[in-house]
């Protein structure tokens, strides 16, 4: 059993690391006189927390596709892409622009999406359900960060560009995390579809990298085991 000493299980500002597989109560001052224990189920439920080392911190993330219907603060937002820019850069290019897609304005994608996925599906009695799908699947998100990056001409350049853009998602990516908030990144077909560029207002010679689905996680998936290190290592003395 753990317990934590704030007033608020949805605020605490202390992450209770849980096992995913061993824990399935937390006990919680703010639960009836610490009485109460709170399911855990199979889901870690993260809290902010500021303590978190960076170790924990990669290998706790997830990629976060269930979200709680709870809007994520423009500013963190904004705050966090701010650090992420620190990501390394070669020649120091900074290909980078980003679309924040919030509120109301999530219709327009959702809407680009069922255009896209209608217009594929060949079978015209299937269209509309496909459409339909394409539209469920980006509905309900919170935030779209749409990482977006100039196409350099050069080969070489393009591809250290995408490198560094990499980077830069991977340290929202955990940044986010670090703030209780969880992303997916997505590279979906309709990234490159007219419809979906049009609707964030990509220019020619730019290129979405990722469609970040942002907010905060209703569920956490168990983790899927990486590859021991011994297997993929050579060492050369
Ligand atoms: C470049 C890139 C593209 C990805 N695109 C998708 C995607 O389109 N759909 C999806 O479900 N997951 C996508 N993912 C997430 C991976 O599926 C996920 O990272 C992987 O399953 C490992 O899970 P974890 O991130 O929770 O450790 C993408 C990840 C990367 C790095």
């Amino acid at each position: 059993m753990l317990s934590c000493e704030c007033k608020s299980l949805e605020y605490c500002p202390l992450f209770i690391q849980v096992s995913l597989f061993n824990l399935k109560h937390i006990r919680h001052p703010g639960s009836f006189f610490f009485k109460k224990t709170i399911p855990i189920h199979r889901s870690l439920r993260i809290r902010r927390n500021t303590n978190m080392k960076l170790e924990q911190i990669i290998k706790e993330r997830r990629s976060i596709k269930r979200f709680k219907d709870q809007p994520v603060p423009l500013e963190t937002i904004q705050s966090l892409l701010e650090t992420s820019t620190w990501a390394p850069n070669h020649k120091m290019t900074q290909p980078w622009r980003f679309v924040v897609v919030h509120g109301d304005s999530r219709v327009k994608l959702a809407e680009a999406t069922r255009a896209f996925m209608a217009g594929k599906e060949k079978d015209p009695s299937k269209k509309k359900e496909a459409g339909q799908r394409g539209y469920n699947k980006l509905n309900g998100v919170p935030m779209f960060v749409a990482v977006i990056m100039e196409e350099n001409p050069n080969l070489m350049t393009r591809e250290e560009d995408y490198a560094a853009t990499s980077a830069l998602i991977q340290n929202f990516s955990l940044l986010a995390w670090e703030q209780g908030i969880g992303m997916i990144w997505e590279t979906y077909g309709m990234i490159h579809s007219q419809e979906f560029r049009e609707a964030l207002g990509v220019k020619p010679g730019e290129k979405i990298v990722g469609s970040l689905h942002v907010g905060y996680p209703d569920m956490i998936p168990t983790p899927r085991p990486r590859t021991p290190i011994d297997e993929l290592l050579t060492i050369m003395d």
